[in-house]
C-alpha cells in the first residue's frame, strides 16, 4: 500500500452538521474532518455543545440528528448503532463516565474486547491473553489490579475515572478515540499520567479528539489541529497556537 496514501486516510466526516435534543437545535451546522494520524482538540465555553458532539458521534439516542451527516472510513456513522460504532473502531471517553456496579472494570473490559473480535471474525481472547493484555495496558496510566477488580467507575475519584477510560481506550485500540474533558478534575500529577497513556496510544493509524474547555491539557498532548466551538459549530480552525491565543483571549470575543 503507498504509505503516503495510508497515511493521510481520512476517518471522520461530519458535514453540516445539525442536532436537537427533544426540541432545542444544539449543534448548528459542524463540519469536521479527521485524518489518521491526526490529533485535534476541539475547545470552546460551557454550552457550546462539545459534549453533544461526543454524544451524537457515540450514537446516544437522546440526540436526533435533523441535517447533514456523518461518516466514518467511508460509512454511514449514523446507521450504526452504539455497539456497532463501538466495534468499527470509535471510543468515546465521556466527561461523565456512567458507573456500573456489579461489574469489574475487568470483567467489562473482556466482554468488551471479545465483542468487538467477535465482530471482526477473530476468536475470543483465552484468560492468559486477556490477563497478558490487560497487564500492558494497565501499566500505561498505572492502573492497580485493586482497582481493575472494582465495580466500574463505583465510588472512584475524578483521577481513577479518567485513568480507567484511558486504559478502556488502550485496551480497545480504536481508530478514533474522542475524550471529552478527560482533564477535569485532575491534579498535575494524574494528568501527567492520563496525558501519558493518550501520547502512547498516539499513532499514524489512530486519530483522537479531545475536548476541553481549558489549554492545559494541550501543554501535554500537543495538537495537530485546534478548533474552537461556539454555539453549535466550528467557528475557527488553526494550529496549535490557536489554543494559546484563546488561553490569553478568553472566549469572550466569541460570544
Ligand atoms: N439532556 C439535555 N437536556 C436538555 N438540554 C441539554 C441536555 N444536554 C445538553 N443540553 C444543552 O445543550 C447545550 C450544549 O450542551 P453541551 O453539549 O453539554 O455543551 P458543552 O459540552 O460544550 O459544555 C447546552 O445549552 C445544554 O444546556
Ligand atoms: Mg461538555
Amino acid at each position: 500500500m503507498n504509505k503516503e496514501i495510508h497515511q493521510h486516510s481520512n476517518l471522520l466526516n461530519i458535514t453540516n452538521l445539525h442536532a436537537n435534543i427533544g426540541d432545542k437545535t444544539i449543534l448548528k451546522g459542524l463540519n469536521l474532518q479527521v485524518n489518521a494520524g491526526e490529533v485535534h482538540a476541539i475547545m470552546g465555553p460551557n454550552g457550546a455543545g462539545k459534549s453533544t458532539l461526543a454524544s451524537v458521534i457515540a450514537g446516544r439516542d437522546k440526540f436526533t440528528v435533523t441535517q447533514g451527516g456523518i461518516t466514518f472510513k467511508n460509512k454511514n456513522l449514523l446507521n450504526l448503532s452504539v455497539e456497532e460504532r463501538a466495534s468499527e473502531g470509535v471510543f468515546i471517553g465521556f466527561q461523565y463516565p456512567v458507573e456500573i456496579p456489579g461489574v469489574s472494570i475487568a470483567g467489562f473490559m473482556r466482554a468488551a474486547v471479545n465483542e468487538q473480535r467477535k465482530y471482526k471474525g477473530l476468536d475470543p481472547l483465552s484468560i492468559f491473553e486477556f490477563q497478558a493484555l490487560m497487564e500492558e495496558k494497565q501499566k500505561l496510566v498505572g492502573l492497580t489490579d485493586k482497582l481493575a477488580g472494582r465495580s466500574v467507575n463505583e465510588g472512584f475519584s475524578g483521577g481513577e475515572k479518567k485513568r480507567n477510560e484511558i486504559f478502556q481506550m488502550a485496551m480497545l485500540n480504536p481508530d478514533l478515540a474522542v475524550l471529552d474533558e478527560t482533564d477535569s478534575g485532575l491534579d498535575i500529577d494524574a494528568l501527567r499520567v492520563v496525558a501519558g497513556g493518550i501520547n502512547a496510544f498516539r499513532s499514524k493509524h489512530n486519530a483522537i479528539i479531545v475536548i476541553t474547555h481549558y489549554q492545559r491539557l494541550l501543554d501535554y498532548i500537543v495538537p495537530d489541529i485546534v478548533h474552537i466551538m461556539v454555539n453549535g459549530k466550528i467557528i475557527q480552525s488553526g494550529g496549535k497556537e490557536l489554543a494559546l491565543e484563546l488561553e490569553k483571549t478568553g472566549y469572550a470575543e466569541y460570544e
